[in-house]
C-alpha cells in the first residue's frame, strides 16, 4: 500500500473536502482564538500557523498521518546514524555536527564526536593563524583577503550565513575581507582578482567530492594567477595560499593541497548538510570562532526539541506536516521564502538547494514511482524588495502560492532610533502582506464595490516565522528547523532526501559536450546542441 492509499491519507482527503468550503477569512471569524491555538514557540522561533487554510483537526489529522509512516522510529534513526541513505548506503549526521562534546555517539564502533570536536579544533586554530597574522602569503604579508571557493552545499551555507551574522564579527579580532566564488564560468573571480592582493590573498577550497569541475576550474585560475604573480612553484604557493576542506583527502592531495592545509569532514555529511562541519570555517573567519559554537549549539537546541518534543507540538514537524497538507491536499506546487531583514538575502537560495536538492524525487525509497507530487518549486526574495517584485501575482495571479514569512521582533536595539523606525515599518509591511494574502479585501468596507481589478481574492495560506532576534544562537536553530522540516516531509513521501542523483547525468553530457566544442566536425547530438555548437565555434573564427 502507498502512502496516498493509506487511511490517515484518505482520511485528509475527505477533510480536505470539508475545509475547501472555509476560506481562511472564514475560519478567523469563526474563532477569535485561531492565533492563540495556531502559534507554537521553541528554540528561540515562533511559528504562527493560523493563517494557513487549516483547523484542528486539520492538525489531528496530519499527525495522524506522521504516526502511520512512523515518524517518531524515522527521527530517532536519522540521530543514531541508521543507514537513512540507502541509495548511498550512508547516515546522514548533521545533527553529530552540533552535538556538545560530552556527548558521545558511536557509529560503527568509533565514537565520531570525539572525530568532530578534534576537526574543530583544528579549523579553530586555522582561523586563530588567520586573525592573528601568523599565516603569511609567498612574501611574509599576513592574509587580508580569503577567498571561499565552492559551490552548492560547499558555498551557499558558509555565504548565508556570513551575510546573516556579520554584525556579530568581534571587534577584538584582525579584519579579513571574506569572498564567495563559485559560478564555472569565472565572473566572480575576474571580478575579484582584479580588486585583491596576490600575496595577502589565501584561498579555501571547499569541496566534499574534491572532484566538482566548477570549483576545480576556478582554483586552477586562483593558483595560476598567484604563480603568475609570484614566479613561485606550485608546491610553494600550494602551502602558503591554499587550504583544502573535503572528505576527499585523497584526491585534494593530488590537487596539490598539502596534508598540514587540509581539514576533512565525513561522507556522512551531506554537501548541503555541511556548513556545520570544517566547511563552515569561512562563517568562523567572519564572525570568530566562538560565535560559531553558538551558532551550532542553536542549532542543536532545534535539534533536541526535534527529537524529544511529542510531534503534535513539534516545531519542524508542523512546518513539515502543514507543507504536506499544502503540497497534497490543497494543491499547491509554489512555495515562496520571504524574509523581512535584508541580513537573510541568501536564505532563500539556501532553501532552494536544501528543500529542492533533497525531496525533488519522484522515485520512493522502494524503487517505485510516485503518484502524489513531493516537493514544491521553491523560490524567495528579502520581502520588501519582493513586495515591488512578484507579489502582484500572489495577490492576483492564478497561482496559489504558500509563503514563508521570517523575521526577528528585534533589531537594531543599539543602533538608534531611525533605524529602529525602519525595522518596525519593515514588520508592519510584512504582517500586512500576510494579511492581506490571507483575508483578501474581505478585511475593507465595501470591497465589493471596487473594480474587479482592484479586488484581492486572499486564501493564500502562510507561515509567519519570528525569531525574538537574529543572533548566532536563533539563526543557528531557524535553520535545522528548515532542515528537519525536509526530513520529516520525506519520510511522509517514502523519499531518500540525502542524495542527488539527478544532477549527476548533466554532469556527464557537459563534460563530452566539452569535447565536441574542440571537435569541428561533431555531428553526434541533436540537431539543436550541435546548432548551438557550431554558432559558437563560427563566432571564434570570425
Ligand atoms: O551537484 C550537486 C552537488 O553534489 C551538491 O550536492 C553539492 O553541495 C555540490 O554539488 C558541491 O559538491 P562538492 O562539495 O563535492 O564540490
Amino acid at each position: 500500500m502507498t502512502v496516498n492509499q493509506s487511511p490517515a491519507w484518505n482520511a485528509l482527503t475527505e477533510h480536505a473536502k470539508d475545509i475547501g468550503q472555509s476560506p481562511i477569512s472564514k475560519l478567523f471569524t469563526s474563532d477569535p482564538d485561531r492565533f492563540k491555538k495556531l502559534s507554537y514557540s521553541a528554540a528561540n522561533c515562533m511559528l504562527d500557523f493560523s493563517k494557513q487554510r487549516i483547523t484542528q483537526t486539520t492538525i489531528e489529522g496530519l499527525i495522524n498521518l506522521a504516526e502511520q509512516q512512523n515518524l517518531q522510529q524515522k527521527i530517532e534513526a536519522l540521530f543514531k546514524g541508521d543507514i537513512v541513505n540507502p541509495s548511498e548506503n550512508r547516515p546522514a549526521l548533521h545533527t553529530a555536527l552540533r552535538q556538545p562534546e560530552k556527548e558521545s555517539l558511536i557509529v560503527n564502533g568509533t565514537d565520531i564526536s570525539a572525530e568532530i570536536h578534534h576537526s574543530l579544533v583544528q579549523m579553530e586554530s586555522l582561523v586563530d593563524q588567520i586573525h592573528n597574522g601568523q599565516w603569511r602569503g609567498y612574501d611574509g604579508s599576513p592574509i587580508k583577503h580569503v577567498v571561499n571557493i565552492g559551490v552548492g552545499g560547499s558555498d551557499l551555507g558558509p555565504l548565508m550565513t556570513c551575510r546573516a551574522l556579520s554584525q556579530f564579527a568581534p571587534t577584538n579580532i584582525r579584519h579579513i575581507d571574506l569572498h564567495f566564488v563559485s559560478s564555472m564560468d569565472g565572473s566572480q573571480l575576474a571580478q575579484l582578482l582584479d580588486r585583491i592582493d596576490p600575496p595577502s590573498t589565501l584561498f579555501i577550497v571547499s569541496s566534499k567530492s574534491f572532484s566538482t569541475i566548477d570549483t576545480l576550474a576556478n582554483s586552477n585560475t586562483a593558483r595560476e594567477w598567484l604563480i603568475n604573480a609570484s614566479g613561485m612553484s606550485i608546491e610553494l604557493i600550494s602551502q602558503h595560499h591554499f587550504i583544502g576542506i573535503t572528505a576527499s583527502p585523497k584526491k585534494a592531495a593530488e590537487w596539490g593541497i598539502p596534508e598540514k592545509n587540509q581539514l576533512h569532514f565525513w561522507d556522512w555529511t551531506g554537501g548541503r548538510y555541511s556548513m556545520w562541519s570544517v566547511i563552515g570555517m569561512a562563517i568562523a573567519l567572519k564572525v570568530g570562532n566562538s560565535n560559531f559554537r553558538e551558532f551550532l549549539a542553536g542549532a542543536n537546541t532545534m535539534d533536541s526539541h526535534f527529537r524529544e518534543a511529542p510531534l503534535a507540538e513539534n516545531l519542524p514537524v508542523l512546518l513539515a506536516m502543514i507543507g504536506i497538507w499544502n503540497i497534497n491536499f490543497q494543491d499547491i506546487h509554489a512555495h515562496a521564502i520571504l524574509p523581512y531583514d535584508g541580513r537573510l538575502a541568501h536564505l532563500p537560495a539556501y532553501l532552494e538547494q536544501l528543500e529542492m536538492e533533497s525531496n525533488g524525487k519522484n522515485v520512493t525509497l522502494n524503487g517505485h514511482s510516485v503518484d502524489y507530487a513531493t516537493c514544491p518549486i521553491l523560490w524567495g526574495e528579502v520581502g520588501p524588495n519582493a513586495q515591488h517584485a512578484f507579489y502582484q501575482l500572489l495577490h492576483q495571479g492564478t497561482e496559489s502560492v504558500m509563503c514563508d514569512f521570517i523575521a526577528p521582533a528585534l533589531r537594531y536595539q543599539d543602533q538608534g532610533e531611525e533605524l529602529q523606525q525602519q525595522h518596525q515599518l519593515a514588520l508592519a509591511n510584512c504582517l500586512a502582506q500576510s494579511r492581506l494574502l490571507a483575508l483578501g479585501d474581505s478585511m475593507l468596507d465595501n470591497a465589493e464595490n471596487s473594480p474587479i481589478h482592484k479586488r484581492y481574492t486572499g486564501n493564500q495560506p502562510s507561515t509567519t516565522i519570528m525569531l525574538d532576534q537574529l543572533s548566532p544562537l536563533s539563526f543557528g536553530a531557524l535553520i535545522a528547523l528548515y532542515e528537519h522540516k525536509v526530513y520529516v516531509q520525506s519520510a511522509i513521501w517514502e523519499i531518500n532526501p540525502f542524495d542527488q542523483w539527478g544532477v549527476e547525468l548533466g554532469k556527464q553530457v557537459a563534460t563530452s559536450l566539452l569535447n565536441d566544442f574542440e571537435n569541428t566536425n561533431n555531428t553526434n547530438n541533436d540537431s539543436s546542441t550541435d546548432g548551438l555548437i557550431r554558432f559558437v565555434l563560427q563566432q571564434r573564427q570570425t
